[in-house]
């Protein structure tokens, strides 16, 4: 069977960006359609990334709260036992209801949702195959938003059982008894941190000198030394080279200053990156070439090579992340309807959802330093936070970053309780352009954990109240 349609936009993949975009289109009063293959709309972000790994999180951060830090506020839970299953069903609770959040978005702003496998068809086509089915759909403007997958090891290649990408390690039925990850980036630290918590023995193998490496160094140090208590064991400057197997038990290789060591593991997580999703999506059809990294190239409208085809999020250059993909496509759909859509891309906050949770914005010291920039930094430590000191949240600091002449703030780096929160205030200073007095001179309310924010913001010229 086979039918034709036409709209105005026709958005392939239904993640943050794809979704986000087509609800702006809907706004914007573009006779929208998206198209999902998989069985439910939001993409990996809502059904096997941001969302259920922040469920899982949440859940074992209490529990490790219970175990561990309940006794001193007087709470006795002896006998204190966990249900894997009652945990991965609160977990699935939370992604349907969101699931539910994002169809009913497609009603309200009357998007017409298709499901099956988008493909470019050429002349402004898109071609829907679902089983037997065949719809094509023509569309003004067709955005790609078909985001990204788990970068597989040649060596270590994903079986879904023992070897496993995030998909898997956010739904295992079993605590493991060892889990090997294999990355120590955001996916590696946040799953590493799940299952530790929930007393798997986790050792996290990482390539470079530094967990969290995207992040200052001080930041890393002190992630390391924190996650190390508890629990994680970090091998960085070590590298995977395969796996094998030995007595019935699985033994994941690795070498470190040129000798071989070996980590036995019931569960292999490889967290190495994620990479452009671009199968059977037709790009050769309509002569779009990707580059190196299998990324769509786009300008700074997001238009690829071919005529009315645009991309945005993980198929195209720059962090993969939910909240830029979003933002790409609003502005994308924007220009499309005439407008002026924008993403600053200097300031995009990054974060990972470990406790404490690790976030930043803008510039790190190192890229400055590369770049020649002569800058000040102001830092205060959680430790002399009242309300941290209330909350059991003394661990960490708040860094400010500015410019040594014009005092403009250039980056942020946080490692706090609540990280992903504080960061957002630094985010909108730097987005108006703020300076460090500025954020420093802002008032924000007492006892809160932001405090730290003003006193790192008041630091960067030597004005923090209340460090030593
Ligand atoms: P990542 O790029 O954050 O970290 C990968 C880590 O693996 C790096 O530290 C890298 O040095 C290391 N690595 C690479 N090859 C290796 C090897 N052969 N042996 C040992 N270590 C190796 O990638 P990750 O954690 O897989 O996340 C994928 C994407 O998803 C990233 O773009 C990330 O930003 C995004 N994401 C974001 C989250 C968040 O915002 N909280 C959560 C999860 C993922």
């Amino acid at each position: 069977m086979s039918e034709e349609k036409t709209f105005d936009l026709i958005i392939i993949g239904s993640g943050p960006g794809g979704y986000v975009a087509a609800i702006r289109g809907a706004q914007l009063g573009l006779k929208t359609a998206i198209i999902e293959k998989d069985e439910n709309l939001g993409g990996t972000c809502l059904n096997v990334g941001c969302i259920p790994s922040k469920a899982l999180l949440h859940s074992t951060e209490m529990y490790h709260f219970a175990g561990h830090g309940a006794e001193a506020h007087g709470i006795d839970l002896t006998n204190l036992s966990i249900s894997i299953e009652k945990l991965m069903a609160k977990k699935s609770k939370t992604v349907d209801q969101l699931r539910g959040g994002v169809q009913h978005l497609m009603k309200a702003n009357k998007i017409k949702v298709f499901s099956g496998l988008g493909m470019l068809a050429g002349d402004r086509k898109v071609r829907i195959k679902e089983k037997n089915d065949e719809t094509m759909l023509t569309g003004k403007h067709i955005i790609v938003a078909t985001g990204s997958t788990s970068i597989e090891l040649p060596f270590l290649e994903f079986d879904g059982k023992t070897v496993v990408s995030s998909d898997q390690a956010i739904a295992f039925d079993k605590i493991p008894e060892r889990l090997a990850v294999v990355g120590a980036g955001a996916i590696g630290l946040e799953l590493g941190s799940v299952w530790a918590r929930l007393g798997s023995q986790v050792d996290v193998i990482e390539f470079l000198p530094a967990i969290a490496p995207s992040f200052d160094k001080d930041v890393s140090k002190m992630a390391e030394r924190l996650f190390k208590k508890q629990g994680l064991n970090f091998h960085l400057k070590t590298k995977v080279t395969g796996l094998k197997k030995s007595k019935g038990k699985s033994i994941l290789t690795a070498e470190k200053d040129g000798k071989e060591i070996e980590f036995e593991a019931d569960k292999v997580l490889v967290a190495v990156g994620r990479k452009p999703y671009t199968d059977r999506l037709g790009l050769d059809v309509v002569g779009i070439e990707t580059d190196d990294k299998g990324r769509i190239p786009v300008d700074i409208h997001f238009k690829t090579s071919a005529d009315g085809v645009y991309a945005i999020g993980d198929v195209i250059p720059g962090p993969m992340l939910a909240h830029k993909a979003e933002e790409e496509g609003v502005a994308c759909v924007e220009r499309i309807a005439g407008q002026a859509g924008h993403v600053n891309y200097k300031v995009i906050p990054n974060v990972i959802y470990t406790e404490p949770e690790i976030a930043s914005v803008g510039q790190t010291e190192a890229m400055l330093k590369e770049a020649g920039i002569d800058f000040k930094s102001g830092k205060f430590n959680l430790a002399g936070n009242g309300r941290a000191i209330a909350t059991d949240a003394t661990d960490g600091f708040v860094k400010v970053t500015a410019c040594r002449k014009t005092d403009k703030i250039l980056g942020v780096q946080v490692i706090a309780k609540s990280g992903s929160e504080l960061i957002a205030s630094a985010v909108t200073h730097m987005e108006y352009g703020g300076s460090a007095e500025d954020l420093g001179r802002t008032i924000h309310a007492h006892p809160t954990l932001s405090e730290a924010m003003k006193e790192a913001a008041l630091a960067v010229d030597g004005n923090a109240i209340h460090s030593t």
